[in-house]
């Protein structure tokens, strides 16, 4: 038997009851924390089940990983699934059928049963997380926790494993050539205990993004403040000599070509040629200025014009570190 189905639980014994007698044809690997609800008693009546009851570590994001490492057949095939019944079972044939052709199955879920702010939120979030890392930009659910891989497609070795979303991790570690495909399935509602989705986790899943990001966007505004600088020297060495608009002029196209060095070489590490990257960088450039200025002409109809100037400032840069990414040194490659 080459298919294996992961499952990281937490207290779901309840669950792990009515889920395993489902999951008679795979090696199942529990990753339990410890639970002490009978988890262990349940696990022990199947044959095809091995329990790993980890007792000082906690989390969904690590237990996943060290349930997969336990698995010696380089062959093999892993879905990595909850316990809850919101990921269905019934799909995992799709997913180890779909592995013998591709190197990644994801599910995505279809309908989304929340509140409508809560999906403004998420989908928020999740458009975000799309601009930040830039090899998740294909994938439909990025945030889902259902998802499958051949073993021998990812190294195990590249994933550090923090807070919830795993896949992310799973998939910035695929093999270049691996194919990805989409399983589509109806999140349903848990079945029997509570979620363990938390705060912490919300700053954890901050922390893997930006790290998966590789903090491109904090040496960005490093860059930004530094054409401060650059603008403000440059207009205090010409004021004497020329009019003020065109000081103004020159010292802000100086800023954004020091800003262009410093992101194409740092930020962005020459993902794209000098020649494109540098007339789209200037433009978006350009345009963030111009948002900058009417955001804060506007603001200062009704609030303090330095607070409006601030406000201006931090959607301009929002939009320019968003368009550097997509547009200016956007490279479909990685
Ligand atoms: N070992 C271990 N340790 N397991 C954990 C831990 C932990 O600290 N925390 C949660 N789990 C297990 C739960 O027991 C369950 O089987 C699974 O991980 C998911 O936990 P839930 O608490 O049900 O998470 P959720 O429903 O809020 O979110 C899940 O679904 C999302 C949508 O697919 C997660 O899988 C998310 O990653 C996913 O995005
Ligand atoms: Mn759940």
């Amino acid at each position: 038997m080459k298919n294996y189905v992961v499952i990281p639980t937490y207290k779901e014994a309840e669950n792990l009851r009515e889920l395993l007698p489902l999951l008679k044809d795979f090696n199942v690997i529990i990753v339990d924390d410890n639970s002490n609800d009978g988890t262990a008693q349940i696990c022990g009546g199947f044959k095809n089940v091995k329990l790993i009851v980890r007792k000082n570590e906690r989390g969904l994001a690590s237990a996943v990983l060290s349930g997969v490492k336990t698995i010696t057949d380089k062959q093999a095939k892993v879905v990595v699934m909850d316990a809850d019944f919101q990921h269905d079972p019934k799909k995992l044939p799709e997913f180890f059928k779909s592995l013998d052709e591709y190197g990644f199955a994801y599910g995505s879920r279809k309908t989304l049963k929340m509140p409508f702010y809560r999906k403004v939120i998420s989908k928020t979030a999740e458009s975000i997380v799309k601009v930040l890392i830039p090899k998740i930009r294909e994938i439909d659910d990025p945030m889902s926790g259902y998802f499958g891989f051949r073993l021998d497609r990812v190294n195990l070795k590249g994933i550090k494993p923090i807070g919830y979303k795993i896949m992310l991790a799973f998939i910035m570690n695929l093999d270049k050539g691996a194919k990805i495909k989409k399983i589509e399935y109806e999140f349903g509602e848990r079945k029997f205990g509570s979620s363990k989705l938390s705060f912490n986790v919300m700053l954890d899943l901050l922390r893997q993004v930006l790290r998966l990001n590789d903090y491109r966007i904090i040496i960005f505004g490093l860059v930004g403040l530094s054409g401060v600088f650059v603008n403000e020297g440059v207009a205090f060495l010409l004021h004497a000599y020329l009019p003020l608009y065109i000081v103004f002029i020159i010292s802000a196209e100086t800023s954004i070509l020091t800003n262009f060095i410093l992101n194409h070489n740092f930020t962005f590490k020459r993902r794209v040629k000098l020649r494109k990257a540098l007339p789209r960088y200037n433009l978006v450039a350009l345009a963030g200025l111009s948002i900058n200025v009417l955001i804060a002409l506007y603001l200062s109809l009704f609030i303090e014009y330095l607070l409006a100037n601030f406000i201006g400032i931090i959607v301009a840069f929002a939009f320019n570190y968003a368009l550097s990414e997509i547009f200016a040194w956007k490279n479909s490659a990685i």
